[in-house]
């Protein structure tokens, strides 16, 4: 299907106009003391998670041009192409369907497979697979003998499930510990092992392709640790989470989960990479999660483009990125559960649009994905919050935040009330600012920030607050126009590595630039 780009629709050169002539000086503070109603003008429900986008930099005017954009750039084409299962990941001559790993029965409203595409055989494998995915993590929860379970796994293999298994654990199986290691730095695993008996250890091993170097040099290890430390029943103590089944096979791993080149890394935790969590919250739970996502994907189909909230966080990402040349966005959850979202969030989007050509491979004259960083508050107002309060640059802050604690607030009073105060005045701070003439105490304000709300941190919201993610980089990426579902540019590192490794040991440095060179010596033995 042939895109417009951005940059060749008329609403790019409307927003351009309306940005250089009052778009650039908007002020949050005076846009609410003209417009009482903006609070719910621009704040909405979507599934499990309340948004409020009032101190972004935007009005009706600006929001009406975007969607415009969004129309131009044939956004709803694009997002009804993704669910009908066409191969929009172009570069490589894929479907992108990980929304069918979360959709209960065929035929929901929006997804009516059509007897073209491939939606109605997939659905038939993703359930088979996720029951019996399913009925193993009961098993495992039920056997008192595993008290470990080690998933080995990097990228998408790590970080959707370590970042759902920690955000959910007061939802988690007493007595099973969950570990993961990702890194090959070996003292991330010698680390997790001197803690493990074989007989009460379970690895998964995680991995798309079953080819990634870390991952296959971690489970080598594990396999050999296993082995000599008499462990017995690798069928047992093994389990693959892979697309590759026959290498895991080959590797020595009978038991095997798998699922299908159509689940991108950074989108598969609804997949067979989703066991850690299922082995931690349970079959049940794992289907409330879900469900959840599945209640955003609804949402995005279904809402209009202007009640859309995917669709309105995509476009101000362009907005802020495109015209206010912001590089970069802070993510804030207040919610210490939540600490790995910001680094789950950064695969998502950095390695879905950090990208320089649109899908035709023609350099972009614009830019596309911002930075992403963060930690939880209050942490982060203890480290670099004095940077997005009084810095040069502007960075747009996203807040998340919990409405009930998972403890009981009576144990530990006055917590949770203080951490939400908390997001809040920072919120509020950035916009409201501080005059002060000596200059080091001045606040310049109109800093800014998205707010995200879940009533309760549970499986369901943040299935939706994941899929909820999800969808808004793939906005961003339509109106880029590029391909959001490659990462080609993890590549050149891997070859290079290879290429080094064997001259660590030989010392053999011809060919190579002279600071690879130089380090390379230092860091022989
Ligand atoms: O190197 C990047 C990447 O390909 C990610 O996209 C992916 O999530 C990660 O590596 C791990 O890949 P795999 O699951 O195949 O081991």
């Amino acid at each position: 299907m042939k895109r417009l780009r951005c940059d060749q629709t008329p609403a790019w050169a409307a927003l351009q106009a309306y940005f250089d002539a009052s778009g650039r000086q908007f002020d949050a503070r005076a846009a609410f003391a003209q417009d009482a109603r903006r609070f719910e003008a621009f704040s909405q429900d979507a599934p499990h998670v309340f948004a409020d986008l009032s101190k972004n930099l935007i009005d009706a005017d600006s929001q009406a041009l975007l969607l415009a954009l969004a129309r131009q750039c044939g956004l709803e084409q694009q997002r009804d192409a993704m669910f009908a299962g066409e191969l929009i990941n172009s570069t490589e001559q894929r479907a992108v369907m990980h929304f069918l790993l979360r959709n209960p029965p065929l035929a929901q409203e929006g997804y009516a497979p059509s007897a073209t595409n491939n939606i109605a055989e997939a659905q038939g494998q993703v359930e088979a697979t996720l029951t019996a995915m399913l009925a193993y993590a009961e098993q495992v929860r039920a056997d008192a003998a595993i008290t470990d379970i080690v998933n080995i796994g990097i990228g998408g293999s790590d970080l959707g499930p370590q970042m759902a298994v920690l955000a959910l654990g007061e939802f988690a199986a007493a007595g099973k510990r969950l570990h993961f290691v990702s890194n090959i730095d070996g003292d991330e695993l010698a680390g997790v092992l001197r803690r493990l008996k074989p007989g009460n250890t379970l690895f998964l091993i995680a991995s798309k392709t079953f080819t990634t170097l870390e991952t296959m040099t971690n489970a080598r290890s594990a396999k050999a640790w296993f082995e000599a430390q008499g462990g017995q029943g690798i069928a047992r103590h093994f389990a693959a989470l892979t697309t590759n089944v026959a290498a895991a096979n080959d590797f020595g791993i009978s038991t095997t989960f798998g699922f299908w080149d159509w689940v991108g890394g950074r989108y598969s935790l609804w997949s067979a990479i989703g066991l850690p969590l299922a082995i931690a919250i349970g079959a049940a739970g794992f289907r409330e999660f879900l469900a959840g996502a599945h209640a955003m994907d609804a949402h995005f189909c279904g809402a209009a483009l202007e009640d859309n909230l995917p669709v309105r966080l995509g476009l101000l990402d362009v907005w802020y990125r495109n015209f206010h040349g912001f590089s970069s966005r802070s993510i804030a959850p207040y919610s210490s559960a939540l600490r790995r979202w910001p680094a789950y969030l950064q695969q998502l989007e950095m390695e879905s649009n950090g990208k320089r050509v649109d899908i035709d491979g023609q350099p972009l004259p614009f830019d596309t994905s911002p930075v992403l960083w963060g930690e939880p508050g209050t942490n982060g107002q203890h480290a670099y919050f004095q940077m997005l309060h009084q810095g040069t640059s502007v960075v747009p802050v996203e807040f998340v935040a919990v409405k009930q604690a998972a403890h009981a607030p009576n144990d530990l009073p006055g917590h949770h009330a203080k951490l939400l105060a908390n997001a809040l005045a920072q919120a509020q701070a950035l916009m409201r600012g501080k005059a002060d003439a000596g200059g080091h105490q001045d606040f310049p304000g109109n800093r800014p920030s998205t707010f995200l709300l879940l009533e309760q941190l549970t499986p369901a919201s943040l299935g939706a607050l994941i899929a909820l993610h999800e969808h808004r980089v793939f906005v961003s990426g339509v109106i880029w126009g590029i391909n959001s579902f490659d990462q080609w540019g993890v590549e050149l590192g891997k070859v290079l590595a290879r290429d080094i490794e064997p001259r660590l040991h030989s010392g053999d440095v011809s060919g190579l630039d002279g600071s690879t060179a130089g380090l390379l010596q230092r860091l022989r033995p």
